[in-house]
C-alpha cells in the first residue's frame, strides 16, 4: 500500500474541534491497516497571524505542494482580524497558488428528516456543485479610493480567463460522464454581467458539444436559487463561477441537512494536489462549546481518502456517516444542529465504534 504524506491545518474556532475528531477516525483507519497516511500538523490560525503579521508565506505553499499529497483543512475566520485578511491569505492563496480550480461540493440528502423542505421528496436530493475556485471575484484585485472621505469609491474586479473556464468546464463534464450524471446546469448572471456571461456561455456550449449524452441548460442565479428550494431533486450537476458556487454550496447544504454535514474538495486535476475541508466556517457562535458537528469534516476526510485511492477506507467511512445520519438508534448521539443531545466528542465515539464494525 502506498504511503501518503498529508498536512493538517485545523485553523480557527470549530475548525480545531472538527479536525481533532476527524483525526481520531484517521488514526483508527491507519491502525486497521486500510490506509497509510502520515500527517503533520500545521497550526496556523488567527493567533498566529496576530502575533506574526503573516499566516502562510508563498514559499511555504510551494513546500506544501512539493512535499505532501493533500491538505486536510478545518476552517478559518476570527473577528479580531479586520475583514478576515488572514483567511484570504491562507485559504484563497492556497486555492490560487496551488491552482485548485475545481471546488467540488456534493450535497446529498441522507435523511429527509433533516431537510427543511418537508413537502418534497428530499431524500432524492443529490446534487454536485462545481465551483470555479481561483478566479472571478476572488482574485483579490481591486482598490478603494478616497476611503477617508465621504465620497469614496471601490472596485473588486471580476476576472475570468478563457483557458481557466474551459479547463474547469472540461473537468466538470468529464466527472459527470464518468459518474453517470445526466444533466449539467450552467448558473450565471449573464443578463447583468455580460462579459463574463458571454465567455462562460460560449465555452459551455463548446465543451458540451463533446458530451451529447449529457443534457445541459443555462440559468440565471436568482431564479436558480428559487429552483433549488422548489425543485431540488431535479438538480444534478451545477457548474458556476467562484462567488455563485460559494453561495449555492451553502444553499444546497441548507436544504440537505445543514452546514454540519457537507464536505468539499479543492482540486487541481492536473497536479492532483488537493485540499479537503468542510464547507462551513469557524462558527464563532458555538466555538469552544464542544457541540460542533464533525460529520462535514468526516465527509471531507472521506473525499480525501477516495482521492488518495484508499477505496475500502473511504467506503467504510461513508457507510459510517450514513449510519450515523439515518439509523434511528443514533438520533440521540447527533449534535444539536441535527436535533440530538450529543457533543462533538460523544458523536465521534459513536463514529469510531461504527467504523470499527464496518472494518471488522
Ligand atoms: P459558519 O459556517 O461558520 O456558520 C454559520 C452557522 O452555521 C452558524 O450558526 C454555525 O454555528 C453553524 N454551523 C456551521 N458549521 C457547523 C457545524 N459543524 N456544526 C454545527 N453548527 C455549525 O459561517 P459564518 O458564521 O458566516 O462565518 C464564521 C467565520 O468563518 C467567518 O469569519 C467566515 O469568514 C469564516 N468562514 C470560513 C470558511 C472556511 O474556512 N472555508 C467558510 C465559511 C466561513
Ligand atoms: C468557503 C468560504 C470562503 C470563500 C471564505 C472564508 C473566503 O466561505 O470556503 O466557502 O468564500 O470561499
Ligand atoms: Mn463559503
Amino acid at each position: 500500500m502506498m504511503q501518503n504524506n498529508v498536512v493538517v491545518i485545523p485553523g480557527d474556532g470549530i475548525g480545531k474541534e472538527v479536525i481533532a475528531a476527524a483525526l481520531k477516525l484517521l488514526d483508527l483507519l491507519n491502525q486497521a491497516g486500510v490506509v497509510k497516511v502520515k500527517y503533520v500538523m500545521l497550526e496556523r490560525d488567527a493567533d498566529f497571524y496576530l502575533l506574526n503579521n503573516y499566516i502562510l508565506k508563498l514559499e511555504e505553499i510551494e513546500t506544501l505542494q512539493s512535499e505532501f499529497s493533500a491538505i486536510l483543512f478545518g476552517a478559518i475566520g476570527d473577528e479580531r482580524v479586520p475583514d478576515q485578511q488572514h483567511a484570504r491569505e491562507l485559504l484563497l492563496n492556497l486555492r490560487q497558488k496551488c491552482d485548485f480550480f475545481i471546488n467540488f461540493r456534493h450535497l446529498r440528502c441522507l435523511n429527509k428528516k433533516f431537510s427543511p423542505l418537508k413537502s418534497k421528496n428530499a431524500s432524492t436530493i443529490d446534487m454536485v456543485v462545481f465551483r470555479e475556485n481561483t478566479e472571478g471575484l476572488y482574485t483579490q484585485n481591486g482598490f478603494r479610493l478616497g476611503a477617508d472621505s465621504d465620497n469614496s469609491f471601490c472596485v473588486d474586479h471580476m476576472i475570468y480567463t478563457q483557458v481557466k473556464v474551459r479547463k474547469f468546464l472540461q473537468a466538470a463534464f468529464l466527472w459527470a460522464k464518468n459518474n453517470n450524471r445526466k444533466r449539467i446546469d450552467l448558473v450565471d448572471k449573464a443578463n447583468a454581467i455580460p462579459n463574463n456571461g458571454r465567455l462562460w456561455r460560449e465555452e459551455f456550449d463548446k465543451v458540451s458539444k463533446k458530451y451529447p449524452e449529457i443534457k445541459t441548460r443555462k440559468h440565471y442565479i436568482d431564479a436558480y436559487c428559487c429552483r433549488m428550494v422548489t425543485d431540488p431533486e431535479k438538480i444534478d450537476v451545477v457548474v458556476t463561477s467562484n462567488l455563485f458556487g460559494d453561495i449555492l454550496g451553502d444553499l444546497g447544504a441548507g436544504i440537505t441537512g445543514g452546514l454540519g454535514l457537507a464536505g468539499s474538495a479543492n482540486i487541481n486535476p492536473e497536479t492532483k494536489f488537493a485540499l479537503f475541508e468542510p464547507i462551513h466556517g469557524s462558527a464563532p457562535d458555538i466555538a469552544g462549546q464542544g457541540v460542533a458537528n464533525p460529520i462535514a469534516c468526516f465527509h471531507s476526510l472521506s473525499l480525501m481518502l477516495s482521492h488518495l485511492e484508499y477505496t475500502v477506507a473511504a467506503k467504510a467511512l461513508d457507510s459510517t456517516i450514513e449510519k450515523l445520519v439515518t439509523d434511528p438508534a443514533e438520533e440521540g448521539a447527533l449534535t444539536p444542529d441535527l436535533g440530538g443531545q450529543g457533543t462533538t466528542n460523544t458523536l465521534t465515539q459513536r463514529a469510531l465504534h461504527l467504523l470499527e464494525k464496518e472494518l471488522s
